[in-house]
């Protein structure tokens, strides 16, 4: 460890001070002010090394959200006044599934819960993790399975989103070319027509803490907005959802991450000596399988599919590294991810991993998730990394990674050519992170359970 770690240390942890509000952390002080779902599995993740029984409750708050047909949905609203124009925005309370003792969002996030449960789980002792999982796998499966039901209609193996932000990576390009190409209405497009950007921008509140330039535009915003309205017209029902809009896409990131996530929960059932319910084991060997579907041997690259037509679609993104961190890749395919984050011209800029490969057209090293580098990606392949036995690369990644946090503070993003910060400061999830790197003294191999 460097001289500088202690610091490091300490001023993360001092982030996730500043940002706790008790019973969970909000992503940024300013621009972030509810809980969102992978945030906290991430802010668990670190927080585990500092204080177990806070981790557990940065976790447990999520379940308060938890609809009464299993979705964990990326956003519990705070309960103060200042916030009634964010819930009014979803109104939850529209679908009879929704809890009725917080408002929420109609949607989901990546499903980083498993990951986060068992991280937790490793800092405890036999009988308290008994106890930490008992708690944690009911809520677990009904969530897996209301991925299953609802959102692999035809049984394919792999769920589908119906939102951007369900992916977490907002404004990723192959979304974001979707949206422009099938789900503009007329209205924004006169919008952008007639240059009336800087009106909408006029009414926007993220870019009062962030620049202009490092945020999606305002087309881009509005585009989400409307499919929002969509989603919340329909009381957020997938099944009048799916009747009315040919907008659905089977997402690269979300699958891997499900991947690992049903991965981990075979692992939790299996301490517990339970069985997983027969139909939930069944759809989980099935997306092990439909992952390959998403890989195109002609560019040599896995991307999202259009749930409909089923069509790749072919604009690349980070995402295509991300079945580093399922980890059911052949060691070959694996190898070939590898060599495009070694590759300057693709995910090898001085800081990696940006999040659009540098050589695409859509890549602009500051703005949000069109080539930036964000610390929890990294995380996910410096994980993945390590259990395909890429240990050089994944200490490596490790390192630029902690430069980066440490030359630039806890930024949300960071420009993949000079390391300089983008976005809001005193992100939680990259506090957390850096935290649970700088304790990984060598990238593990195998998670201990997996070795035993
Ligand atoms: C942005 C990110 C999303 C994150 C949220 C809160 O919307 O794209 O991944 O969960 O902010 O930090």
């Amino acid at each position: 460890m460097s001289d500088k770690t202690p610091n490091l240390l300490k001023r993360a942890a001092d982030i996730l001070t500043l940002n706790d509000r008790g019973n969970y952390t909000q992503p940024a002080h300013n621009l972030y002010p509810h809980q969102w779902l992978w945030d906290s599995c991430f802010i668990a993740i670190g927080l585990r090394h500092i204080d177990e029984e806070r981790a557990k409750t940065e976790l447990v708050s999520l379940l308060r959200g938890q609809w009464h047909n299993g979705m964990l949905p990326n956003i519990i609203f705070r309960d103060d006044p200042i916030y009634r124009t964010d819930r009014n925005l979803w109104r939850s309370w529209l679908n009879p599934f929704a809890p009725n003792d917080v408002t929420t969002t109609g949607i989901t996030q990546p499903p980083m819960l498993a990951e986060a449960v068992v991280r937790v789980g490793e800092k405890l002792s036999w009988s308290e993790r008994r106890l930490w999982y008992s708690m944690m796998y009911p809520a677990l499966v009904r969530y897996h399975s209301w991925l299953y039901t609802e959102r692999d209609p035809h049984r394919e193996g792999l769920v589908l989103q119906i939102h951007p932000w369900e992916t977490g990576l907002d404004n990723t390009p192959p979304w974001i070319s979707e949206l422009h190409e099938h789900l503009m209405p007329l209205w924004i497009r006169l919008i952008e027509k007639w240059h009336l950007s800087s009106v909408v921008n006029f009414f926007r509140r993220d870019t009062r803490s962030v620049p202009m330039d490092q945020r999606f535009s305002a087309i881009e915003s509005l585009a989400m907005f409307n499919i929002q309205l969509r989603l919340r017209r329909k009381a957020f029902d997938i099944n009048k959802i799916l009747d009315h809009s040919l907008f659905a896409i089977e997402d690269l990131n979300f699958n891997c991450i499900f991947i690992r996530a049903n991965k981990h929960l075979r692992d939790i059932a299996k301490s517990l000596q339970v069985d997983l319910p027969a139909e939930l084991e069944k759809s989980m060997k099935k997306t092990e399988r439909a992952l390959d579907e998403l890989w195109d041997p002609s560019t040599a690259q896995y991307y999202s599919r259009d749930f409909i037509t089923h069509r790749l679609l072919k604009t690349p993104s980070v995402a295509t590294l991300l079945p580093l961190y399922a980890g059911t890749i052949s060691k070959e395919r694996a190898a070939h991810l590898v060599e495009l984050i070694e590759s300057r011209h693709h995910f090898g800029p001085p800081f990696p991993v940006p999040s659009v490969p540098v050589d695409s057209p859509w890549f602009r090293p500051k703005l949000y998730w069109q080539g930036p580098t964000w610390v929890n990606i990294n995380w996910l392949i410096i994980d993945g990394l390590g259990r395909y036995g890429f240990h050089e690369q994944a200490e490596k990644l490790k390192q630029s990674t902690l430069t980066m946090v440490k030359e630039s503070d806890f930024y949300e993003y960071f420009d993949p050519y000079t390391g300089e910060p983008a976005g809001a400061n005193h992100f939680s999830w990259t506090a957390a992170l850096a935290i649970d790197l700088l304790k990984m003294d060598k990238v593990p191999s195998k998670t201990p359970k997996e070795s035993s």
